[in-house]
């Protein structure tokens, strides 16, 4: 970070420390986890570019082929899963523990990833919204019972083993029989308030006096909608990313766009609010 980022950084973080009625709202993507060495989706080794030889992802990580051939979609879960399985959270995950420590209910994370290394380096879980979902849970295939129940994930979706086998008794909904799934939302899903905190999200991002947005290549809707409400409520706002995203312009008209790593910029960021 130059001298100039940094001050204008610190001057932000003083106006915000001033003003006590106003949250501060995170905005993760796959970016923050990149430092721990999980494949983003959209970079240049992402899960998405990579594809895979029978079909794309975008194709695979949908509701209609999960109901045609939930194997498939559960290998691809599984891919991921054990990826993040062997790894851990970073400096970066560490810093934005630290933030919420020091600011308590001021502090919000609204993420993107289903990794929960938000949780894993210490925020507060309440305090965390995970508007993709969750690797570590499932849920059942058939929506059979309001409000969804979200389940542990079963001893054999979370075994090293390469196959799944799924004929496994605990695949299955132990209400209806059905099939259980990623707790994930699919490409031609919704968003809603019962599983992706839809409505917390918003409500967060209302009250912020600051966005601070970290490795999201901003491709979504729902990150999109928080950070033009939180640029119509007046927010400063924060784009960490190396490369410039489809939000870096706001951030340059009402805070600061800094195109570094998260782990480069958010212990900086953590001493400035200490
Ligand atoms: P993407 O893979 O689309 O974008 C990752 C962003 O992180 C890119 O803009 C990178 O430039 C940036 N980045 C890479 N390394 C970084 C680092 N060390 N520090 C900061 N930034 C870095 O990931 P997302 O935007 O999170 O949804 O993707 C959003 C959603 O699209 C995902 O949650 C997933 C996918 O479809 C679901 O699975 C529902």
């Amino acid at each position: 970070m130059t001298p100039e980022q940094h001050e204008q950084l610190e001057a932000i973080c003083k106006t915000f420390l001033a003003q006590r009625n106003t949250n501060l709202v995170f905005l993760t993507g796959a970016g923050l986890s990149a430092e721990s060495g999980l494949p983003t989706f959209r970079g240049s080794d992402g899960y998405w570019t990579m594809g895979s030889v029978n079909y794309t992802p975008q194709e695979v990580a949908t509701l209609a082929f999960w109901e045609h051939q939930p194997w498939v979609v559960w290998k691809l879960t599984r891919h991921l899963l054990h990826a993040i399985q062997k790894n851990d959270p970073n400096i970066g995950h560490d810093s934005i523990a630290r933030i919420d420590r020091i600011l308590g209910d001021r502090c919000r994370v609204i993420t993107q990833n289903v990794d929960a290394y938000h949780q894993a380096a210490g925020n507060d879980p309440d305090r965390v919204y995970e508007i993709h979902g969750h690797a570590f849970q499932v849920r059942c295939g058939e929506d059979c019972q309001y409000p969804p129940k979200l389940l542990p994930l079963p001893a054999s979706v979370a075994s090293p083993e390469p196959e799944l086998d799924m004929s496994s008794a605990d695949l299955r909904c132990q209400n209806c029989g059905g099939f259980l799934r990623p707790h994930a939302l699919f490409f031609d899903e919704l968003y809603n308030d019962e599983l992706y905190y839809l409505r917390k999200s918003l409500n967060a991002v209302r009250k912020a006096g600051l966005l601070v947005i970290v490795g999201t290549a901003g491709a979504t809707t729902l990150p999109q909608e928080i950070v033009e409400t939180a640029y119509e409520k007046g927010a400063f706002i924060v784009d960490i990313n190396p490369d410039r995203d489809p939000f870096a312009e706001k951030a340059e008209e009402r805070g600061l766009y800094l195109p570094y790593k998260a782990g480069e910029v958010l212990p900086v960021l953590a001493l400035l609010l200490a």
